[in-house]
């Protein structure tokens, strides 16, 4: 039996089992969205050094509605902005709440984060990982196809941190990924994901195609127009999801720029299953907290 995790940085930390495990926990939650007070009058941490809409407001309302109380740290707001360490900050943090949950660039700081504090650190995006993102994307599937074991999930457009943790997990998950992206946007090899800079190819017997935007929150403004130039024959539109298999449906993390990575007919269209992954964040982050703050 593997031993639970103690924290989430980039879902390496689950083992097949716990990940299908944690999936159907997450399906039992979003039909009893009230069934598990594992957080009652307890709080967790949530800092934010980038911006978020979905990622703040599924963890908030998630702790709630698991009983517990969801503490809000803008970084301009806290010390940190005035030079407390990270290893300071983690003690404090342990002393108070359950958990912390963090959004910031570099993964060296979340990790440096999870190395101090004694309560589980959760990864709620850096400029390498979305592990919380790949959680809700994978209970997407499971609810659209009811199983994972040997789905194909195609990712086109830029090789980042959304597609290397659909990588991570979808492996673990047995969903295989294939990423099409151009050269100098393609995803680093990782454990299973099988890389090409066709997107056609990408989606040849997918169930599900994904995208992101091209211009994310680590890119610097300067590289936009070389990035949208180049990613633009990687559009997610309605001919290239009809090359998937029948059947496939069109996932995106969000926000999205319609017109650039995906056409207004897909975002909008019958075949998306966006909206629903949307709110699966809400979901999928319950589950995760009840393994990682629930009796050991
Ligand atoms: N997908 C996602 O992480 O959305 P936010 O940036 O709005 O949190």
């Amino acid at each position: 039996m593997s031993a639970q995790p103690t924290d989430f940085l980039t879902g390496e930390e689950l083992s097949g089992g716990q990940l299908l495990e944690l999936l159907e926990r997450a399906v039992w939650m979003k039909a009893n969205p009230l069934g598990s007070d594992v957080l009652a009058r307890r709080s967790v941490a949530l800092i934010f050094q980038r911006h978020s809409t979905r990622t703040r407001v599924s963890f908030e309302a998630g702790i709630t509605e698991l009983g517990g109380h969801p503490l809000l740290l803008r970084t301009e707001d806290t010390q940190l902005a005035r030079g407390e360490s990270i290893r300071d900050t983690a003690y404090v943090l342990s002393r108070n709440v359950a958990a912390i949950g963090i959004r910031t660039g570099p993964d060296a700081l979340v990790r440096e984060l999870a190395q101090h504090a004694s309560v589980p650190v959760i990864n709620m995006l850096t400029a390498e990982h979305h592990p919380c993102q790949a959680l809700a994307d994978l209970l997407t599937l499971r609810q659209e196809f009811g199983h994972l074991q040997g789905l194909k999930l195609a990712y086109v457009g830029d090789g980042n941190n959304v597609a290397r943790s659909l990588a991570i997990v979808g492996a673990l998950a047995g969903v295989e990924v294939a990423v099409a992206a151009p050269s100098g946007y393609q995803l680093d090899p990782v454990a299973g994901a099988q890389l090409t800079d066709d997107p056609m190819v990408a989606v040849q017997g997918a169930n599900a195609v994904y995208t992101d935007v091209w211009v994310s929150m680590n890119d610097s403004p300067e590289s936009a127009a070389a990035r949208v130039e180049a990613l633009r024959p990687y559009q997610l539109s309605d001919q290239l999801l009809a090359a998937a298999a029948p059947g496939a449906i069109a996932l995106h993390c969000l926000p999205a720029h319609p017109g650039e990575e995906v056409t207004e007919s897909v975002l909008y269209g019958e075949r998306q299953r966006i909206w629903d992954q949307a709110e699966n964040r809400r979901h999928a982050q319950k589950a995760l907290l009840e393994l990682l703050c629930g009796p050991r």
